[in-house]
């Protein structure tokens, strides 16, 4: 078999064989599950000894249509088929397509397109400072973020991520302040004639699953406004149903200058989008920012196979309906096992269990992983459900019975400690 060593070639790799292998060849900055995943359907995702997992983290709220939907698939292997890449030289039919369609679905004018969360986030960045500085405004170069949030790994991206222990090592790092997430008066406080922006999550997901105050988001408009700033946001956790509505910021009264998506924007194909109002159309002309594999073809048509499935399968009403469900599973849950839960918050199909002080996340998944569940950790103890928006009510009962089992006899074990 290619790439492993001649004794294990041609018979089939155990988890142990291949976990062995990745820990002398991958590069060692994450800390991965000892196990490896070999294939998925819907919710479900095998081993490559056959052993089956529910999928209640979709990959971190990227899988939103689940493993191998066969209408996503089809359309991958046919666009493969037909071509793949052209480059930015170039237009390409289905790039051009998804454009439109991402304009449509939002009331944004422009799309930019590129591979990744952190990238979308390094062009709302790159468009803030060039917006200001091609008007003379040379000093406006500071972005008003929050503490906790996340934004990326790359320079640009990690100087508006509000967790220090992300940043620490890094530095220097762009002028960012950072104020509490909610705290609508230290934004205020904050601003000055040097920010060219305030970015945002819509719900703050790394930073430990936080939904905003209410009346928050469009607070933050009001004084954008009042400084002659841009407000950006975040949308690539949030965006393209994650919350029930499309976009994060629909309905809330914040209406972004421009806004970041990726995610679940390609179900797993990878793909980040920045979108911006027509007013902004000439922050970054020809020349100041590119990509060379952003918009490809093959991207832009697994997105457009996406939206597709989200308006035929009705994902998005469902994100709503499905997410009340899990929220009064999860609240049942914390009312049940105090000890260890503290509190259960999110919205739609974003939800996250905060354990109290002294449970740490990364140290509990693994038991919940032996259980038979996956899920990730956000922020120190917070246990995040970011499933599939194709989740059925079968496999909400099933995921949170399954944690209820694994938090019970941690509760237990406390108890007698
Ligand atoms: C809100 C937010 N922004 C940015 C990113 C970075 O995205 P990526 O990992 O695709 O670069 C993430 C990833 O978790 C995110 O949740």
């Amino acid at each position: 078999m290619l790439g492993l060593s001649p004794e294990m070639a041609g018979k089939d790799a155990s988890n142990t064989e291949l976990v062995a292998l990745a820990q002398t060849r991958l590069y060692p900055n994450y800390r991965q599950a000892p196990f490896v995943l070999a294939r998925g359907r819907g919710c479900e995702l095998f081993d490559v000894e056959g052993r089956r997992y529910l999928d209640l983290c979709a990959g971190v709220a990227v899988c939103s249509v689940g493993h191998a939907h066969p209408a996503l698939v089809r359309t991958i292997a046919e666009q493969a088929a037909t071509l793949m890449h052209v480059s930015n030289w170039f237009y390409n039919d289905v790039n051009v397509r998804l454009a439109d369609e991402l304009c449509r679905r939002t009331g944004f004018a422009r799309v930019l397109f590129c591979n990744s969360g952190t990238e979308a986030n390094e062009a709302l960045l790159k468009l803030a400072r060039h917006h200001f500085y091609a008007q003379g405004q040379k000093d406006r170069m500071r972005i008003v973020a929050f503490d906790n949030a996340f934004h990326g790994r790359t320079l640009g991206a990690l100087s508006m991520t509000g967790t220090p222990k992300y940043r620490e090592g890094f530095g220097p790092l762009g002028p960012v302040t950072h104020v509490p997430y909610g705290d609508a008066d230290a934004v205020e406080r904050a601003m000055g004639p040097d920010v060219c922006a305030i970015i945002v999550e819509t719900v703050q997901g790394e930073g430990g699953v936080f939904p905003p105050p209410p009346g928050f988001l469009a607070r933050l408009r009001a004084i954008a406004d009042t400084h002659g700033a841009l407000v950006l946001a975040d949308e690539i956790q949030t965006g393209v149903g994650r919350t029930g509505r499309f976009l994060g910021s629909d309905g809330t009264g914040l209406k972004p200058d421009a806004i970041s998506l990726a995610k679940g924007l390609g179900g797993g194909f990878p793909i980040g989008a920045m979108l911006t109002t027509e007013k902004l159309a000439g922050a970054l002309p020809g020349g100041t920012h590119g990509s060379t594999f952003g918009g490809n073809a093959l991207a832009s048509a697994a997105s457009l196979a996406v939206l597709k499935i989200l308006d035929d399968e009705d994902l998005i009403e469902g994100a709503r309906s499905k997410g009340a469900v899990l929220a009064a599973l999860l609240s049942d849950l914390a009312r049940e096992i105090p000890a260890v839960c503290e509190a259960v918050r999110g919205e739609g199909l974003l939800w996250g269990v905060a354990m109290r002080p002294g449970f740490v996340a990364r140290e509990v998944l693994p038991q919940i992983q032996e259980a038979g569940l996956l899920l990730t950790g956000a922020g120190e103890r917070v246990l995040r459900f970011s499933p599939p928006l194709v989740v059925s009510v079968a496999e909400l009962n099933e995921g949170v019975a399954c944690l209820r089992g694994v938090l019970s006899s941690l509760g237990r074990v406390r108890a007698t400690a």
